[in-house]
């Protein structure tokens, strides 16, 4: 495994729409989850997507520590139902010292496919599910910056 360069906002490949995996065999998909993973813990995060990573394909991990989860690895992964709504802070390995308030909804179900190909669907609420939304965001192209109100800078 190894650790890999996260991109910071102002870099191109934050901003691309990524492409959906079509190889699930690809020894190359296995490696960059397990480089993500290694990466995410190393930065004391609890999410990162591919594009932070320079990879423009729609690859995500999430840990966020509760007893439930453990490490998520979402492909392809698309929010199918979502309820209520919630106001918190969030930050970004991408976007470091920044925070900001971001509106997100309350509770999510995704769908997506694990390493080996197979179709999964989940739900979180609370800081899953905002996490979920986060993560998702990148795939898309957009920052968190771009949805906070009140950003402000923290050590
Ligand atoms: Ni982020």
């Amino acid at each position: 495994m190894a650790i890999l360069d996260i991109k910071k906002a102002g870099t191109l490949v934050l901003k691309e729409k990524c492409e959906p995996v079509t190889d699930f065999g690809a020894p190359a998909l296995r490696r960059l989850l397990d480089d993500m993973a290694e990466t995410m813990y190393k930065a004391n995060g609890i999410g990162l997507a591919a594009p932070q990573v320079g990879k423009a394909i729609q690859v995500v991990v999430i840990d966020v520590d509760d007893d439930k989860h453990g490490l998520i690895e979402l492909i392809n992964p698309k929010i199918i139902r979502k309820s209520g709504c919630e106001v918190d802070t969030e930050g970004c390995l991408s976007v470091p010292e920044i925070f900001g308030d971001v509106e997100r909804a309350a509770k999510v179900t995704v769908e997506y496919y694990n390493r080996r190909g197979k179709k999964q669907k989940m739900t979180g609420n609370g800081l899953l599910a905002r996490c979920i939304q986060h993560e998702l965001d990148h795939l898309e192209g957009t920052l968190f910056i771009d949805k906070a109100t009140s950003l402000r800078k923290e050590k």
